[in-house]
């Protein structure tokens, strides 16, 4: 406690950046520390477990330290110790799992393992201050393209997800085969503005009528197919256009299966979430469509949309106010889900 305040550290490293921060009342970010290791596994086109899991190691204890001189605050006077236990690398978990057990027992604070995609919900509570579930979430990132009908905090209903790739990994994968390198969502948003969407058909892909499920292989194998035959028969092939069309067909089935899913529950407010959530285009679409509808789309600042701490320290406040506390037996759990 300081000032009145409770004061939640939240540590991440499921994936490939390590992080660690401090936030108060569960809502106010005191400091938000995020080492990334994008330039390391750039070189490899994509993340490398065994590395990331090093990473992890090098960085934590100096993340974690900067978090808490950033807030301004000393580790006797956190209140809880929040940390992501999946899903995710195991590795990479694992180093994050083991720090905040430590940090719990040599303080002796309680500990609370949170759920990686719950973390990124929680990042609106962020955002903003006056949200307060129920809601309707799409949650969508490099291994989740997930609907989710959010009943409590840290409580929800999955009403859909993805069959095959997850929407982020779809993006990173075309990326790479038109030579925008990794990590791809960001490159192909980028690329998209000076492309035109309508220049290549990509099938939009519903499945079932009223499902809430996706599948973006098929979509992927088109749009690798059309790249050969393209540079078999020798064209040019318009990197910005290829993007630009790709992302409009993901794209619009994302916002298209949100907002009717959103009407089905009579939800007013769809929350978006993940790093996908930061794409210029699905936020468009999204305002688009939930506007003929009166549905309000809330949306994390793209930093609170990528892996981060804060979200995490958030969602371990609202859970740990609902009576769950981990033990000092807290494992990783990489296929975690929601
Ligand atoms: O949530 P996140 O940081 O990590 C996971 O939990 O997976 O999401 C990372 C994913 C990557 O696939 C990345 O390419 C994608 O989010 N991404 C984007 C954008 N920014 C990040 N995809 C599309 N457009 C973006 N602007
Ligand atoms: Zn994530």
């Amino acid at each position: 406690m300081k000032d009145g305040k409770f004061l939640t550290l939240g540590i991440e490293t499921s994936c490939d950046e390590t992080a660690a921060s401090v936030v108060a009342d569960g809502r106010i970010v005191m400091s938000n520390v995020i080492s990334s290791q994008i330039d390391i596994h750039t070189q490899y086109g994509g993340v490398v477990p065994e590395i990331a899991s090093r990473k992890h190691l090098e960085k934590i204890n100096d993340v974690i330290r900067k978090a808490l001189d950033d807030a301004g605050v000393c580790p006797e006077e956190t209140d809880l110790i929040g940390v992501t236990y999946g899903p995710g690398l195991v590795g990479a978990l694992l180093i994050g799992v083991a720090a905040a057990k430590t940090m719990a027992y040599a303080l002796d604070k309680p500990l609370v393992g949170v759920n990686h995609m719950h973390g990124h919900i929680a990042a609106n509570y962020i955002e903003y201050p006056d949200l307060k579930p129920p809601f309707m979430s799409l949650v969508v990132s490099g291994g989740h393209t997930e609907i989710v009908n959010v009943t409590d905090y840290n409580k929800c209903e999955k009403l859909g997800g993805t069959r095959d790739d997850a929407a982020g990994e779809a993006f990173d994968k075309v990326a790479r085969v038109i030579g925008l390198g990794y990590p791809g969502g960001p490159k192909i948003d980028k690329a998209s503005k000076e492309g035109d969407k309508d220049a290549i058909h990509f099938k939009r892909v519903y499945l079932e009528d009223g499902s809430y499920d996706f599948s973006f292989s098929g979509l992927k194998t088109q749009a690798l197919n059309y790249l050969n035959s393209e540079r078999q028969a020798g064209r040019e092939i318009n990197v910005n256009d290829v993007a630009a069309s790709f992302q409009e067909a993901v794209m619009e089935v994302i916002s298209d299966k949100a907002v009717a899913a959103a009407k089905e529950y009579k939800r007013d407010k769809i929350v978006m979430a993940g790093g996908v959530a930061s794409n210029s285009r699905l936020r468009e679409l999204m305002e688009e469509k939930a506007a003929e509808e009166d549905i309000v789309i809330l949306k994390p600042s793209p930093v609170l949309c990528t892996d981060n701490a804060a979200m995490i320290a958030s969602s371990a406040y609202y859970a740990y106010q609902n009576g769950e506390e981990s033990g000092l037996d807290l494992d990783a759990v990489p296929g975690l889900e929601f």
